[in-house]
C-alpha cells in the first residue's frame, strides 16, 4: 500500500476546510500535516480536526516556505491578492499546487506563477471546481463526441443570486475590487473557463464587455433606511436584510454558509450571529457598503473559425450559481439547466436526457460545489500520488489562458472598446 499524500493548508478559511475533508474521507489516500493561518480559531479548528502536530501550526505560510520541505503538497486558500506569492515561493520548494481561483488578480502574476510551476516541475491544480461537476463534465464529453457537430455559438447564464450576491459581493470579502478582485475575474472566471474549454480551447480572437453596479449604490437607499439592519425599521420590506439572511436562518438551526462565514473567531449561534450584525460587514444596510463590484456583466467573444459565445453574469436571481446553458451545434443543440443535460437532434428531431453519475460524499454535498469540490480534489490526489498531471482538467496552460482572456474582458469594459485579444493596441 502508498502511503497518503501529505498536505499543508494555507488559509483555513471556508475553502481550506472544505478541501481538508478529502483526508478524513479517504484518510488512506491523504493526511493533513500541516496549516497556516493568521486566524486562531480556524487553524485551532483545522488542527483539531486532523490531529496536526503544534510543530506544523503556522500563523503566516512563510514560516512554512522557511522550514524544509515536509509534506508533498500544499493547498492555497489564501484570499485573492495572496495567491502569487505563495505560489510561487511553494512551487520553487519542490511542493505541487492546488491553488485557489483565481490564480492572481494580474495577469502578469498569473504568468510568474506558471512559470514557477513549470521551471520547478511541480503539478498545479486550479480551484475550477466547475470543471469537475460530473453533470458539466458531461457537456465536454458530448461536444468531443461530436454529438451536436460543430459548436457555433455558446449562450452561457451566471446567476449569482440575489442574497448571495449581496452577501459576497457588497458586504463581503469580495465586494471592492481594490481589496479583492473585479467579479469577473472573482466570480466568471469559472465560467469564462467554461467557454474556453467548450470551444475548444481555440483562441479568442476579440471580445467586447460591458457592465456596473446597479441598484446596490447609496443613491438607491430607501427613505427611513437606518446603516445597520438591526436598527432599521423598514427591514421588513428589503430582500437583502442582514436579519433575513443570517438572523433568521441560524434561529432555524442553520449554521453552515453563509451564517458560518461571518464570525471569524467562533461558531455561529444566536449571540455571535446578533454580534456580528452590531459592529462586523455583514450588518450593513446594502446602499451604505463600501462595493464597487459589477453586479450585471455580459462578455461578447468571437473564437478562431466563427464561433460566438455570450455570457451573462446578473446578481438578482431566484438560483444561486446553477448555470443555464445553451450550445448550438451545426447538428443539435445542447442545453444545460444547472441540474440535467438535454441534446436535441436536428436529423431525428428527439431530445435526449443525459444525466451524470455523481458519486459524491455526504461530506462535500451541500457545500462543496454540488461535489465538483470533491472531484477536484480527487483528480488533485490521484495527480500527486500518481505523479501524472494528466488527470488534472484545470491545469496551467488552459487556466492561464481562461484568465488572460477574463483580463482581456475586463479591459474592454473599462476602456469601453473591443479588445482584440493580444493586442494591447488595437481597437
Ligand atoms: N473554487 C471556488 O469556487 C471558490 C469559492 C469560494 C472562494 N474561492 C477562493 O478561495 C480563496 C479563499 O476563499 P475563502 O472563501 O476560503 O476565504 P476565507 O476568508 O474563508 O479564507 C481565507 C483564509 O486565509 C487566511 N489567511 C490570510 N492571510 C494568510 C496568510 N498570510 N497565511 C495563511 N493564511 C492566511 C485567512 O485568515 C482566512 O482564514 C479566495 O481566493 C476565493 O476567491 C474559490
Amino acid at each position: 500500500m502508498t502511503s497518503p499524500v501529505r498536505v499543508i493548508v494555507v488559509g483555513a478559511g471556508c475553502r481550506g476546510e472544505i478541501y481538508s475533508k478529502f483526508a478524513s474521507v479517504h484518510p488512506e489516500r491523504m493526511e493533513v500535516v500541516g496549516v497556516a493561518d493568521p486566524r486562531k480559531f480556524a487553524r485551532s479548528k483545522l488542527q483539531q480536526q486532523h490531529r496536526i502536530v503544534d510543530d506544523n501550526v503556522f500563523d503566516d505560510w512563510h514560516s512554512i516556505v522557511e522550514r524544509e520541505k515536509f509534506a508533498d503538497a500544499v493547498l492555497i486558500c489564501t484570499p485573492d491578492r495572496l495567491h502569487k506569492e505563495p505560489a510561487v515561493a511553494f512551487a520553487k520548494k519542490g511542493y505541487h499546487i492546488l491553488l485557489e481561483k483565481p490564480m492572481a488578480t494580474t495577469a502578469e502574476d498569473c504568468m510568474a506563477i506558471v512559470e514557477a510551476c513549470t521551471q520547478s516541475g511541480v503539478i498545479l491544480s486550479v480551484g475550477h471546481v466547475l470543471r469537475y461537476d460530473p453533470t458539466i463534465h458531461k457537456i465536454k464529453e458530448l461536444i468531443v463526441a461530436g454529438v451536436i457537430g460543430d459548436v457555433v455559438h455558446i449562450q452561457h447564464l451566471e446567476p449569482v443570486g440575489f442574497y448571495h450576491f449581496a452577501h459576497s459581493f457588497v458586504r463581503g470579502n469580495w465586494r471592492n475590487e481594490a481589496e479583492s478582485s473585479f467579479v469577473l475575474l472573482a466570480k466568471s472566471c469559472h465560467d469564462i473557463d467554461l467557454i474556453h474549454d467548450w470551444a475548444g480551447a481555440r483562441r479568442c480572437v476579440r471580445l467586447s464587455s460591458f457592465g456596473s453596479v446597479s441598484h446596490f449604490r447609496k443613491d438607491n437607499k430607501p427613505t427611513g433606511a437606518a446603516d445597520r439592519c438591526l436598527d432599521c425599521s423598514i427591514e421588513r420590506d428589503c430582500p437583502y436584510s442582514a436579519r433575513k439572511i443570517y438572523l433568521d436562518r441560524v434561529k432555524q438551526g442553520h449554521t453552515g454558509w453563509p451564517v458560518s462565514v461571518i464570525c471569524p473567531s467562533s461558531l455561529p449561534d444566536i449571540e455571535s450571529v446578533t454580534e456580528a450584525l452590531r459592529t462586523g460587514p455583514y450588518g450593513r444596510c446594502v446602499y451604505e457598503c463600501d462595493n464597487d463590484v459589477c453586479s450585471n456583466q455580459v462578455v461578447n467573444m468571437e473564437f478562431e473559425g466563427g464561433l460566438t459565445a455570450g455570457l451573462s453574469m446578473v446578481a438578482f436571481t431566484k438560483e444561486i450559481c446553477k448555470r443555464k446553458t445553451t450550445i448550438y451545434g451545426s447538428k443539435g443543440e445542447l442545453s444545460y439547466d444547472g441540474h440535467e443535460v438535454c441534446v436535441f437532434d436536428f436529423l431525428t428531431q428527439r431530445s435526449t436526457k443525459h444525466t451524470a453519475h455523481e458519486n459524491t460524499p455526504w461530506q462535500f454535498g451541500m457545500s462543496g460545489h454540488g461535489g465538483a469540490d470533491y472531484h477536484l480534489m480527487d483528480a488533485f490526489i490521484s495527480a500527486v500520488a500518481n505523479k501524472d498531471p494528466s488527470l488534472i482538467r484545470s491545469g496551467p496552460a488552459e487556466t492561464l489562458q481562461s484568465h488572460l482572456l477574463v483580463f482581456e474582458a475586463e479591459r474592454s469594459r473599462l476602456e469601453g472598446r473591443v479588445v482584440y485579444c493580444g493586442d494591447a493596441g488595437q481597437s
